[in-house]
């Protein structure tokens, strides 16, 4: 395990001499946006683009939100004269949250504790060990773990400043992922931007979602917002039907990241709301489906990324149906963004049992 030295980072403030009113420097760097439309197995109804969120060191889009509430909330315990060394981040996903809060962490060098569940897997426990945080197994659900963590911050000495992160519902995070919408318009041109009509995101706690539907407010982008969950956990489908906050008994999927037993009121209203220019449509696959999109996307790019990230990523490769359903007005010349959400709950080796489940799934049908 590397250890992390706990003194301040004054590379990360503008300014080390007037920190206090300076801000900070975000830990997310940009990410590359290329097309690939002529890459694809079948052929799209639009033109297709990548934005490759796996490229982030924690390896997530995560890192965007998660990292905007630590340095805001660092900015805030700064600007109250509290000092460096008082602040302490608390996450409780074993997941990339987890790895976005403890990476966000050691980049303003203030140390991090994370509490993950009994199951949570080795190679998230050794990457947050690898980020220096102080990893803390406990219960058997992200609740039981989010419980403990709760009691850890609610009982830890005074001089402790916390900075509590939830995985995706808080609008700094949400305003940290909209920066991935600001990068594409960057990216993209000046000639192009008209035509960019949409986005396809997977769809766990809502967090991502939020934050592209305010990055197209933002960059005036009209088009629509094509959702994708899995049916083992379909978060959002309850919720509208319920047209209520609801929370799921049961989330079972191999898409272990969208597996969220709620989203967030905000996710729920900007779905229902038909203003701004942005439409958002929400569609389900199977688990099998999430495998079967990583295991085509690393033949096609020969990148690793997780059920989570397959799920959006089916659209492209093995659900191409869900957006000649969802999006058949697009027109040839029109560009579809599909966020590559990335994670790093996934090895070489799972893929090879992914390819063994598919086959498996396959034969009994
Ligand atoms: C790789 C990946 N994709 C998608 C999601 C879903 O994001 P959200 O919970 O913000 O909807 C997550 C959540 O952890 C994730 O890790």
């Amino acid at each position: 395990m590397s250890s992390i030295n706990l003194q301040p980072n004054l590379d990360t403030y503008s300014n080390s001499e007037s920190f206090t009113r300076k801000k900070l420097k975000s830990p997310h760097t940009k990410t590359s946006l290329i097309e690939v439309t002529n890459k694809l197995p079948i052929k799209p109804p639009c033109r297709i683009f990548f934005k490759n969120e796996m490229e982030h060191s924690s390896g997530s889009f995560k890192l965007r939100g998660i990292g905007n509430l630590v340095k805001v909330s660092i900015e805030n315990a700064r600007s109250k004269g509290i000092p460096l060394e008082r602040i302490h981040v608390f996450a409780s996903s074993g997941g990339n949250a987890g790895l976005a809060a403890a990476y966000s962490a050691k980049f303003y060098k203030v140390p991090c504790t994370v509490v993950i569940p009994t199951i949570a897997k080795p190679i998230i426990q050794s990457k947050l060990k690898d980020y220096g945080a102080k990893v803390i197994l406990f219960g058997n659900s992200i609740n039981e773990a989010d419980q403990y963590l709760r009691n850890i911050i609610s009982s830890a000495d005074q001089d402790i400043y916390p900075i509590y992160c939830h995985p995706f519902d808080n609008p700094e995070i949400w305003e940290g992922h909209s920066s991935l919408v600001d990068e594409i318009t960057q990216q993209i041109g000046e000639n192009d931007i008209n035509k960019i009509k949409g986005f396809v995101c997977s769809f766990g706690g809502g967090g991502l979602y939020n934050g592209l539907y305010q990055g197209m407010i933002k960059n005036n982008i009209k088009g629509d917002i094509l959702l994708v969950e899995t049916a083992q956990a379909p978060t959002l489908t309850e919720t509208i039907k319920a047209n209520n906050i609801i929370t799921l008994n049961k989330v079972n999927s191999l898409a272990t990241s969208l597996a969220c037993s709620y989203t967030t009121k905000q996710s729920l209203q900007y779905y229902k709301i038909k203003t701004n220019g942005i439409k958002s449509s929400l569609d389900l696959i199977d688990d099998m489906d999430a495998l079967r999109a990583c295991i085509a996307y690393k033949k096609c790019c020969n990148k690793t990324v997780e059920p989570a990230c397959g799920t959006a990523l089916s659209v492209c490769y093995n659900r191409i149906d869900l957006l000649y359903k969802n999006l058949s007005h697009l027109k040839e010349d029109d560009i579809l963004v599909i966020v590559v959400c990335g994670g790093s709950c996934t090895t070489d080796e799972d893929l090879k049992q992914f390819e063994q489940m598919v086959r498996k799934s396959e034969i009994k049908l």
